[in-house]
């Protein structure tokens, strides 16, 4: 006997994040970047979201995931 297979919509990732909109999307001009690097959240936890606040460490913490930021540089010519 297997257990009954999970549904996608029973494992959300987004938990509260612009839960109005049908879906959340994020566009960043590398060339506005006013730091040489700059980490964008990838865990959906971040009360900064798009920007990652670190809020990845904990939810790692808690669940055993392993996720973590992207983050993006800026090469200084
Ligand atoms: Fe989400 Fe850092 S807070 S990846």
């Amino acid at each position: 006997f297997l257990p009954k297979k999970r549904k996608q919509k029973d494992s959300l990732i987004n938990l509260k994040i612009q839960k109005e909109n049908p879906k959340v999307v994020n566009e960043i001009d590398i060339e506005d970047l006013k730091s040489p690097s700059a980490c964008y959240c990838r865990c959906w936890r971040s009360k900064t979201f798009p920007v990652c606040d670190k809020s990845h460490i904990k939810h790692n913490e808690l669940t055993g995931d392993n996720v973590g930021p992207l983050i993006l540089k800026k090469k200084i010519l």
